[in-house]
């Protein structure tokens, strides 16, 4: 794999300020759902490293579920938006409060289609947090509570974003520079994570 230093245009978002704000969406959906012990539902497989920092966060009692869906005709850096579910979630989420965990809604095909998948098993209140929103990009109205940061349309890596499935483990926002990243590999699956 490619070093990325040799494809980093440069650094969105720094560690430090990407944990500070994700400790304080923690502390919001804290307060926001006092009492009611929620869902974190997290979409493989960007999403982790953000889900697992926020729930550090969250001082009231919440479990957490993970699913994983796949974009049928996807291009290689977007999405179709028409999802299938490849790993269903473990439990019922009837009645229950559920927030949905993605690490960036780009066209918010993606999430849309989740949400309405998730809608049709009725929780009590369905939510969307997610840590970055590339609005700009949006093709897709998606109502969404949390966000960590609007960023510009730019293709970004770390913190659980890949580029080909590689430099999730990065504790900063990257922006990825096209030109000089090598595009010899192919995708690994059609995963939409
Ligand atoms: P959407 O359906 O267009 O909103 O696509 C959302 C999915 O596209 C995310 O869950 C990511 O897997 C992927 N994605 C979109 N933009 C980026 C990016 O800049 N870096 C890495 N993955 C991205
Ligand atoms: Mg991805």
């Amino acid at each position: 794999m490619q070093d990325y230093h040799e494809f980093l245009a440069d650094i969105l978002i720094p560690k430090e300020i990407l944990q500070k704000r994700v400790m304080e969406l923690g502390v919001q959906i804290s307060q926001d759902y006092a009492g009611k012990e929620p869902i974190l539902i997290c979409i493989l497989r960007g999403g982790v490293m953000f889900l697992t920092d926020l729930m550090r966060s969250i001082s009231i009692p919440h479990s957490i579920e993970f699913m994983a869906v796949s974009s049928y005709g996807s291009g290689r850096r977007e999405s179709s938006g028409s999802v299938r579910i490849t790993l269903d979630l473990g439990v019922n989420i009837e009645s229950r409060h559920v927030i949905l965990v993605e690490d960036i809604i780009d066209s918010g095909r993606t999430i849309s289609s989740v949400l309405e998948l998730l809608s049709a098993r009725h929780p009590d209140t369905l939510r969307v947090c997610t840590l970055l929103d590339k609005a700009e990009r949006r093709e897709v109205e998606v109502p969404i509570a949390y966000r960590g940061f609007t960023i510009p349309d730019r293709f970004v890596f770390g913190y659980g974003l890949d580029i080909d499935e590689f430099y999730r483990n990065l504790p900063f926002i990257g922006v990825v520079d096209l030109a000089r990243y090598n595009l010899g590999t192919e995708p690994v699956n059609d995963e939409v994570d």
